[in-house]
């Protein structure tokens, strides 16, 4: 079975462009609240602002025979979300690299990291028409929790998504 590890992105150009290309993939766009493509004029200046503080955890890149094929970020819980205790996953797999199963392994990956950081339960917002990421994360041992409409800053119209927890050291599929 293929192996999967975990590196810190980096406040770098190098990961920055990496980050930058999948996130303005047209599927990714398609599955996020802002569906809008970006800069990289005003994407680069942000990338390393949006570092959090020490002590909580790095965005991290899942690598496979030391190949970046998916990004994480963890952020606390967007406003409206509720459950400020828990701290909320993103996920964006390489656009050549999905379908491969990377999607739930670095879900997997992603719990044993957060352990680390002392949190007991992961949050995830996933569009509510991202069928994909729906199965992914249900793969992966996250319970449907409700339905929470995410208004994306400068839109009016909320979007529909489902609330998924991970409580951690339960369950199948959770990290011995
Ligand atoms: C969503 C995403 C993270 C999944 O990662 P992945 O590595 O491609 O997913 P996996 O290969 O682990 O699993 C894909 C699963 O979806 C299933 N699937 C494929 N098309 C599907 C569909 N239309 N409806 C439901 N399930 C579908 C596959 O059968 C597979 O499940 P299986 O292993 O039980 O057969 C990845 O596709 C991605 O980064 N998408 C763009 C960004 C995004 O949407 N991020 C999530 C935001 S919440």
């Amino acid at each position: 079975m293929q192996q999967y590890t975990l590196r810190d992105v980096r406040c770098r150009e190098d990961d920055a462009r990496l980050v930058f290309q999948w996130r303005n993939d047209p599927v990714t766009r398609e599955g996020s609240f802002h569906t809008g493509k970006r800069e990289w004029t005003e994407f680069w200046p942000g990338f390393c602002d949006s570092f959090p503080e020490a002590g909580s955890p790095l965005p991290q890149f899942v690598l496979c025979d030391g190949n970046p094929v998916a990004f994480l970020r963890f952020d606390p819980p967007r406003p409206g979300a509720g459950h400020d205790e828990l701290v909320e996953v993103s996920i964006n797999v390489a656009p050549e690299a999905r379908g491969r199963g990377i999607g739930v392994s670095a879900l997997h990956l992603a719990e044993d990291y957060l352990k680390r950081f002392g949190h007991d339960a992961i949050l995830a917002l996933v569009k509510a028409d991202n069928a994909v990421s729906r199965h992914v994360f249900e793969k992966a041992g996250y319970e449907a929790t409700g339905e929470v409409g995410i208004t994306p800053a400068g839109e009016q119209v909320p979007t529909l998504a489902i609330q998924y927890i991970r409580r951690l050291g339960s369950g199948p599929g959770a990290p011995g």
